[in-house]
């Protein structure tokens, strides 16, 4: 099996203490550095923002992925290219042309990305799937932290795990990480894990004890 890409999401972390987060973050071993951005409207919620992702890009030179919960996000991803994130994900269902702003972040010399909400099927995506560096699939409804997996996205992942290999995108999932479920989701072939309050914020062990039971897994 290989390596799991953990990324902390870290609008679950202590924001008071951004650089002591990223830095802990960091020295346990994570990979990724997932930051989510909601604009009130695709999703009921508010978290991370541009501001918050040029910090971030600040205190950090592992790669920092970006998750557009926003509607049209074709006009705002420039804005989060220019902060230097690394991975952009948008969600298919909030773009008119969701390919063409894939592509754009590829030219752009990013990674592009779509998120998969739990109502959407595979065959909604099917025709961008060439032009994903990295497909992720939610696991929860998109928006909060802390919400429960939803089991029946378990179909979709393992479909896509079985499309990896003529696509060669990296296979991620995002909400209700916990150790069960990365556990499961890294034996059917998912790549990379979205770590919020389930396995790894708000707990009374150390980051690096968890990273490290989790790399176990
Ligand atoms: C939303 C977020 C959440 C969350 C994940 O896109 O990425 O899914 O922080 O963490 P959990 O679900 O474990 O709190
Ligand atoms: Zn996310």
């Amino acid at each position: 099996m290989n390596r799991k890409l953990l990324c902390p999401s870290l609008m679950c972390a202590d924001l008071t203490e951004l650089r002591k987060e990223v830095a802990d973050l960091s020295a346990a071993g994570c990979d990724i550095f997932h930051c989510d951005i909601m604009d009130g409207s695709f999703v009921p919620n508010m978290a991370l923002g541009l501001a918050d992702v040029k910090a971030v890009r600040k205190l950090t030179d592992r790669p920092v992925d970006v998750h557009l919960m926003m509607d049209s996000p074709a006009e705002k991803v420039d804005w989060f290219l220019d902060a230097g994130a690394d991975i952009i994900y948008i969600h298919p269902e909030a773009e008119r042309f969701p390919g063409k702003v894939l592509r754009h972040i590829r030219e752009a010399g990013a990674f592009a990305g779509i998120a998969v909400s739990p109502d959407v099927s595979l065959e909604q995506v099917t025709e961008l799937i060439p032009v994903c560096d990295y497909i992720m699939v939610m696991t929860v409804y998109p928006g909060f932290a802390g919400q429960k997996f939803v089991e029946s996205t378990k179909t979709k992942i393992r479909r896509l795990a079985e499309m990896k290999a003529e696509y060669g995108f990296q296979l991620m999932i995002d909400g209700g990480c916990s150790y069960e479920v990365i556990r499961e989701m890294s034996e059917a072939g998912v790549d990379g894990f979205v770590l919020g309050t389930s396995a790894l914020f708000g707990k009374e062990k150390p980051y690096e004890t968890i990273i490290e039971e989790i790399r176990a897994l």
